[in-house]
């Protein structure tokens, strides 16, 4: 069984698919970390992020093993990563690897912008996870601040806008619901109302 959750960022999608991992204890990919390991490796070896060729061959040399949120969080890598992630050689490489990580036992939570429209079209649940861009950019924004950081929330909005516009944007695979997803509208729900909202949908697809 593949659950497909696909959504802008800052959308509360990686929390809520871990949660949903763990409850049905199904392996879970966040892609979007596929797309920040390929950029990073390109930064770290001082290659150009503009040359197709060169990222392709970069990104199927990604280890789906060794991905780590924490090491790939920068704010540069994700702007790199949606830079790349508008390649469709880039594309077409992770998508295999993304493709064959979905179909391990006991079954897959997979996360990201095209799960439920590219990767993997027949997933058993698709869920389209969203919130208004300004409820996005106060997460972003509480949570940079919880961290004892310091943020500016006008910086963040805009970069939430720009983040949103080159992903819908992009001719390949752009973010947009597939046409039997789920839509989640998180803007005015916690996460555990998310969660059991996602559950009944889940529970649903379980008992076909
Ligand atoms: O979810 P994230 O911020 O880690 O994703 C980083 C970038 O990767 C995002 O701007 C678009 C791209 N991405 C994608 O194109 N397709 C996916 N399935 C996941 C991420």
């Amino acid at each position: 069984m593949i659950i497909a959750i696909d959504g802008p960022a800052a959308a509360g999608k990686g929390t809520l698919s871990r949660q949903i991992a763990e409850t049905y204890g199904f392996q879970h990919l966040d892609t979007g970390l596929t797309y920040r390991a390929t950029a990073k490796a390109l930064l770290d070896a001082g290659l150009p992020l503009d040359n197709e060729e060169v990222a392709e061959k970069i990104a199927r040399e990604v280890e789906l093993a060794g991905l780590d949120r924490d090491i790939l969080s920068a704010h540069a890598i994700g702007e790199a990563a949606s830079k790349i992630a508008v390649m469709p050689a880039v594309r077409r490489a992770l998508v295999e690897a993304q493709r064959t990580f979905s179909q391990r036992k006991p079954g897959t939570v997979l996360d990201g912008r095209d799960i439920g429209t590219v990767v993997c079209p027949d997933a058993a649940v698709k869920l389209y996870v969203t919130a208004s861009p300004e409820v996005r950019a106060k997460r972003r924004y509480d949570e940079i601040l919880s961290r004892g950081g310091e943020a500016d929330f006008a910086e963040i909005f805009a970069d939430v806008q720009k983040r949103d516009e080159r992903d819908m944007g992009r001719a390949d695979s752009p973010l947009r619901p597939a046409e039997d997803a789920h839509l989640l509208d998180t803007s005015e729900m916690s996460i555990e109302a998310a969660f059991q909202a996602a559950k009944v949908i889940i529970d649903a697809a379980l008992k076909k």
